[in-house]
């Protein structure tokens, strides 16, 4: 069985579906299979910033009915940057070495650390400074980490997507109007292409293509002449306007994020086609629930092969899917290689054999 282990688990960044499935795993083959011990940072770094650190002993009970369970019973945060942390009286502070302490008071032989580029660039960071033994697990609905063909959260996503365009679909044909889905994705239009091809969308928009709105008319008035009455648009929060503008949400106190480029179609539509228009913002929904089969499978696989990663002494490595094979890379090379969606890739020659408009 090996030297014992106390071994860390943490989920940092946005939330997302398959997050229980992944620590369920890791405590099923640390207990199950190696005999160690197991314990559960609560918030992702604030966890270990607090005084004590917020852990708990994770036993095989409490994780066995986490399988299908949404959202991350750790608790998550995608805020403050422990480097750059924001202090109440509005500074910014750098409070990397309490968040050290906390995993070395923990007397942690190694962490296992899940979450997107920007949380794994930052537990590295963390981990170099303080002699953390990091394993990194790939999580976000963004799917834009290079060196991973899966992460875990995407699949889900992409089934919620397709769902609401299934669901759009009919509405959209039995009142003749255009109907517009706003998607996350952040930078990358993965969740955009995937749903929107699956879910049988006449227009696709994805932050890598540039795209007019006379296209799109044209593809409305096309499906009209046509006999089709409706159409469905599906477009990544990240979209410019047709003129290269970002559209962002603003809230009272002054906070932006993505949001908005539905509407902005719609207006565009409107005027200059006249057909009744309506826009639907997915949102969150995309993150809430129960993991897809294929989600709650690849995070099995990654918690399993992370706790191995541990087990053969290898740190400083994220764990990856590649040609159906789980593999790890350096932690470097993950967050190096952002994956954006290739604009001559597979799903764009397939959307553009379908005849979907999806840009120029
Ligand atoms: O990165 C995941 C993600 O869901 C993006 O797709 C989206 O832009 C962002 O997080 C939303 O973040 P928040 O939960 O802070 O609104």
């Amino acid at each position: 069985m090996g030297e014992h282990k106390r071994i860390g688990i943490l989920t940092s960044g946005g939330d997302c579906s398959g997050l229980n499935a992944v620590i369920r795993a890791v405590v099923h083959c640390a207990v199950n299979t190696y005999g160690w011990e197991v314990l559960g940072i609560r918030q992702a770094t604030l966890g270990l910033m607090a005084r004590p650190p917020q852990a708990t002993k994770l036993e095989i009970e409490q994780v066995d009915s986490l399988l299908t369970a949404g959202g991350t019973m750790l608790g998550t945060t995608n805020k403050g940057d422990p480097f750059a942390f924001p202090m109440p009286d509005g500074s910014l502070c750098d409070r990397s070495e309490e968040i050290i302490a906390g995993y070395h008071e923990l007397n942690l032989d190694a962490l296992i650390g899940i979450g997107g580029d920007g949380s794994l660039a930052i537990l590295r960071r963390l981990a170099q400074q303080g002699g953390i033994n990091l394993v990194g697990i790939p999580k976000t609905i963004d799917n834009d980490i290079g060196v991973t063909e899966h992460a875990i959260g995407f699949d889900t996503a992409v089934n919620i997507a397709t769902e609401a365009l299934d669901r759009l679909h009919f509405t959209a044909a039995s009142h003749s109007r255009v109907m517009i889905l706003e998607v996350m994705g952040r930078d990358a239009g993965h969740i955009a292409i995937a749903a929107g091809i699956a879910g049988g969308a006449d227009v696709i928009l994805i932050p890598e293509i540039p795209y007019t709105i006379d296209h799109i008319c044209y593809k409305i008035k096309e499906r009209q002449e046509t006999g089709k009455n409706y159409c469905l648009i599906i477009v990544s929060e990240a979209v410019r306007t047709h003129d290269g503008e970002i559209v962002t949400m603003t809230n009272r106190l002054g906070q932006s994020r993505y949001g908005g480029i539905g509407e902005y179609l719609a207006d565009q539509i409107i005027q200059r086609v006249g057909v009744e228009t309506r826009v639907t913002v997915l949102g969150h929904i995309q993150r809430g629930g129960t993991a897809s089969p294929l989600d709650r499978l690849v995070a099995t696989a990654f918690g399993v092969a992370a706790v191995n990663l541990i087990a053969e002494g290898k740190y400083d490595r994220m764990v990856t899917w590649q040609n159906r094979q789980v593999l790890s890379v350096p932690i470097t090379e993950a967050i190096a290689q952002y994956s954006a969606v290739d604009p001559n890739g597979t799903l764009v020659k397939t959307a553009r054999g379908m005849g979907i408009y999806l840009g120029d």
